[in-house]
């Protein structure tokens, strides 16, 4: 059987590596599974992705598209173009795609027209904006893939089509996997956080949306409200290069500066953000994959953002949506700097949320593949 997985941007690295690591312990003399990895070059800093292949052992790609940025259109046709010829080249009997960015989309579609299976790892997702472009290629995706792998069981209510397996969250398995090496890191020393073993309160914030960075008011508007709670601490802000092209565009660099109680670094690789979350006493973000990890962590979260597609972070877990209008940020850091401590965290591990979901990723398509084969 072989398998071409495709990565690109920067969410898709920590949800491949331990797909691909399940996989090759099914290899078996009467099964033997090739995998190749495709890179799309969505993502091409070091520090949105070649970091990320060393911290988590994920193989050189064995292609790299090297498509990098652009606007939606161009950069899906790119990718589209680009990978078709690969899979005309390498004939696949699978194609594996993960979450919903324009690399898992472009991919996904090239295969299915070529009639090569395509499995999608984290479907079912919706947050209902049909304005947000990762919406768009959740429903594409789903509608045209045959094994569909779901994080949370109620994600199965929205697929339509295809084989529909509630396996868990493989973005946990490699936080599961990784968590001991990165506490052990210096980061939070690094950082200047913590000095004689003490460690300072701090917040995290990460922002990236276009909803919410590519309008000057609104990123303002944001960088205003989150500064009430950089008079409290210090929030260390790891800046997306998108986020960080606005800022300097929009002319924004004072508001986001240290006197307002932020401290904008560098995007971090998996392993230091992972201990920088852990060890905060309150995260910020409009990311996906962020909303989960700090589920695991049992830090609380706050989503900048008015819907999630990742619901059981709010019923189960630390999320708390509390809009992405900065009256509505204003408020609900006042809410979370009011509350006692002890009602910040209640949480449970959302159900099959255990570090196993690659393998039962694998064991499917393995059964799939002999089924087929039969
Ligand atoms: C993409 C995904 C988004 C995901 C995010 C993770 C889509 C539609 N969006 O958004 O779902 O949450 O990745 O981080 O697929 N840039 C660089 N260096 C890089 C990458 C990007 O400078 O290595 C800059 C470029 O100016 C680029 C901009 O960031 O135009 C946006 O990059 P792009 O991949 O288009 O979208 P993201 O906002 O990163
Ligand atoms: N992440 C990281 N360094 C950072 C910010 C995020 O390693 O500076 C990790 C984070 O822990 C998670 C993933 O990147 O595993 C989430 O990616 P991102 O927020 O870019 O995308 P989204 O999840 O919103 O699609």
């Amino acid at each position: 059987m072989k398998i071409v997985h495709v990565v690109g941007a920067r969410p898709n690295f920590m949800k491949v590596a331990p797909v691909m690591a399940a996989f090759a312990r099914c290899d078996a003399p009467d099964l033997p599974i090739v995998q190749r990895l495709v890179h799309t070059g969505q993502h091409y800093d070091q520090r949105m992705s070649q970091l990320f292949f060393e911290e988590l052992g994920l193989p050189r790609p064995d292609i790299n598209l090297e498509v990098g940025s652009a606007s939606h259109g161009a950069q899906t046709g790119r990718i589209m173009e680009k990978f078709e010829a690969v899979l005309v080249e390498e004939r696949p009997d699978l194609v594996l795609v993960a979450g919903d960015v324009n690399s898992t989309l472009a991919c996904a579609v090239d295969a299915k027209k070529l009639g090569i299976p395509v499995a999608h790892v984290e479907a079912g997702l919706r947050s209902g904006d049909i304005g947000m472009p990762e919406e768009i290629n959740r429903i594409v995706t789903d509608a045209i893939s045959d094994l569909l792998f779901t994080t949370e069981r109620q994600a199965n209510g929205n697929c339509h089509a295809g084989e529909v397996h509630f396996v868990g969250n493989v973005m946990i398995d490699s936080l599961l996997a990784h968590r001991e090496r990165a506490l052990a890191r210096p980061t939070l020393h690094e950082l200047g956080l913590a000095t004689d073993g003490t460690v300072q309160r701090y917040a995290v914030l990460t922002l990236h949306r276009p909803s919410n960075v590519e309008e000057r008011e609104r990123l303002a508007g944001l960088g205003e409200a989150i500064a009430v709670l950089g008079r409290h601490l210090p929030v260390v802000f790891p800046v997306h290069p998108r986020t960080r092209s606005r800022i300097a565009s929009f002319g924004l660099d004072r508001l986001f500066g240290a006197a307002n109680g932020f401290r904008c670094v560098e995007p971090l690789g998996y392993l230091d953000f992972l201990n920088l979350m852990a060890n905060a006493h309150v995260v910020l973000t409009d990311s996906g994959g962020v909303q989960e990890e700090t589920t695991i962590l049992g830090v609380p979260c706050l989503t900048l953002r008015d819907n999630t597609e990742r619901p059981v972070t709010v019923e189960q877990g630390t999320n708390r949506l509390i809009g992405a209008a900065p009256a509505h940020v204003r408020a609900g850091i006042q809410a979370f700097l009011d509350a006692p401590a002890t009602q910040r965290t209640p949480h449970r591990v959302p159900e099959l949320w255990d570090g196993h979901a690659a393998e039962r990723i694998a064991q499917v398509v393995v059964d799939w593949w002999r089924a087929r084969r039969a």
